[in-house]
């Protein structure tokens, strides 16, 4: 998992993922509260809920961000703590 690869059908892969580049945009709220349907990650499918991590602030989310985007994702723009509020305050408590 240290690669980013995710683990079998239990949890999604951050490398490579077609899903969190298509996400990006509500990072943070899935972060915040987590994923609770079902997804089609890379052509395999994922139904265990993802819980919400609420102690993270959104200076620490933009630094996860940040690392995740750096080391996987160079071609993505990096996220600022403003861009994070402002996925925060539009946020479905679903996450989704
Ligand atoms: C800061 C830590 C974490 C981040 C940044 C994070 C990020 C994400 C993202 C972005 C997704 C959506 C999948 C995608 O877009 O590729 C996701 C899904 C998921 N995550 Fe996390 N995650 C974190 C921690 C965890 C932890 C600790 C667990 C389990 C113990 C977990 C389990 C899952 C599962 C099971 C899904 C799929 C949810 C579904 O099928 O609805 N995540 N995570």
């Amino acid at each position: 998992m240290e690669h980013g690869g995710g683990l079998m059908s239990l949890y999604p892969p951050i490398a490579n993922s077609d899903h969190f580049v298509s996400t990006t945009d509500r990072f943070a709220c899935i972060v915040r509260y987590g994923m609770h349907d079902t997804v089609v990650i890379n052509d395999r499918q994922y139904d265990v809920p993802m819980q919400g991590i609420s102690r993270l602030k959104a200076p620490e989310i933009a630094n996860v961000y940040n690392y995740i985007r750096s080391r996987w994702y160079p071609n993505l723009p990096p996220m600022s703590e403003a861009e994070v509020r402002k996925q925060l305050a539009n946020c479905t408590k679903s996450g989704n």
